[in-house]
């Protein structure tokens, strides 16, 4: 049989290589994205989301505590204090940081209007 032929082998393990690894990679790294209806999201909270993934998801991971350019917004309204800032963690402070920015976070103010941000803080209470 073609298996003799070690050409043929080599095409018979690789793609169980290839699957393995496949396999393997993504338990150490992030996790498969969550729809909103797993998450448990309302529509609010799922606008929210959308609105997130936008603007915000590059620099703050939602669902890890690990940090990307700011810090992780897992669990932000679940600490009395912000973490960086030491501000109380209340819909007030955090939305004053979202429209005006802090350090080398941009403000928003003139990019997402009144509903916009209360869908955002909407999403964020779920982290
Ligand atoms: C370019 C990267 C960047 C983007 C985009 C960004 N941020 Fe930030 N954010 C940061 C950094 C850096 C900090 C820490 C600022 C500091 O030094 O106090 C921060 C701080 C924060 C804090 C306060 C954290 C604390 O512990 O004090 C909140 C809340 C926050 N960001 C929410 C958001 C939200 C919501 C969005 C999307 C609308 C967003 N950020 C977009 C970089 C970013």
């Amino acid at each position: 049989m073609a298996l003799k032929d070690p050409i043929a082998r080599l095409k018979l393990i690789l793609p169980l290589l290839a699957t393995a690894a496949l396999l393997a990679f993504p338990a150490c790294d992030a996790e498969r994205r969550k729809s909103d209806a797993e998450l448990g999201l309302n529509p609010q909270q799922a606008a929210g989301r959308r609105i997130y993934d936008n603007y915000c998801d590059r620099c703050h991971a939602p669902y890890s505590s690990r940090g990307r350019q700011g810090p992780s917004m897992k669990g932000v309204f679940k600490r009395q204090y912000l973490p960086v800032s030491g501000m109380p963690a209340n819909d007030d402070r955090v939305s004053d940081i979202i429209r005006m920015g802090r350090n080398k976070m941009p403000g928003y103010t003139q990019v997402l209007n009144q509903q916009q941000m209360d869908d955002l803080l909407a999403y964020l209470h779920t982290l």
